[in-house]
């Protein structure tokens, strides 16, 4: 069974999801850490009562970006991940650990992308009066919030949205999409070529396109 390592900041919903799939029996990975960067990460607690591993590294501790991400790096690979998750991991990763996991890191973004990178992007979905929005997995790579995409999910945008409407529409369909990419990819079905992902044995859509959710 593959090892996933996942990382968070906060409340930790994506990594709830992941467990809760895992413990359904539709996730066939062992969650062998969770690690955060703040120590009031709410997502820590849920993970120790899960009865995984936690450990908390406080990048404020660190004198710079470098030295952080050097000192992930090796908290990391003490759990010798098949894959490192980013769920609501707020950083912004160096290349050199961008490097290191090449092929092997996945990232949640809350938009289809390349549409809105970085933050608030519910509130620049709404602002830009786009009628289609939703959330995307993607391997990473040095630029933030870009990489193959593995898959996403589309939701309408509604007349009377709210950014807290839109949101937990949105935060639906990833607690529904994130844990299937990690399942494609612990089954080895994902396939790398360029910036484009195929999904092994997928009989439907290619990987990108697959969940146009609407609802
Ligand atoms: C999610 O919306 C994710 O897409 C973004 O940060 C949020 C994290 O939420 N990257 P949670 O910590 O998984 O609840």
């Amino acid at each position: 069974m593959k090892n996933i390592v996942i990382l968070i900041s906060g409340r930790g919903s994506n990594m709830e999801a992941m467990i809760a799939a895992r413990d359904a029996g539709q996730l066939p990975v062992n969650i062998a850490a969770v690690i955060a960067n703040r120590p009031d990460a709410k997502g820590l607690e849920t993970a120790a009562a899960a009865g995984i591993a936690t450990r908390c590294l406080d990048h404020k501790a660190f004198a710079g970006r470098e030295a952080f991400d050097t000192a992930l790096a090796a908290c990391i690979d003490e759990f010798a991940p098949d894959l490192v998750v980013l769920a609501g991991f707020m950083r912004i990763l160096t290349p050199d650990f961008v490097r290191h996991y090449e092929g092997r890191l996945l990232n949640i973004h809350p938009s289809l992308l390349p549409a809105f990178p970085g933050l608030h992007t519910h509130q620049r979905a709404l602002d830009e009066g786009v009628r289609v929005h939703g959330c995307t997995v993607h391997f990473v790579t040095a630029e933030l919030d870009h990489g193959p995409v593995v898959i996403q999910a589309a939701v309408p945008v509604l007349d009377d949205d709210t950014e807290d409407s839109l949101s937990a529409r949105i935060l639906k369909q990833e607690h529904r999409i994130y844990p299937q990419a990690v399942r494609w990819f612990a089954e080895g079905r994902l396939q790398l070529d360029g910036m484009k992902v195929r999904v092994q044995g997928e009989q439907a859509e290619p990987a990108a396109l697959i969940s146009p959710v609407l609802g």
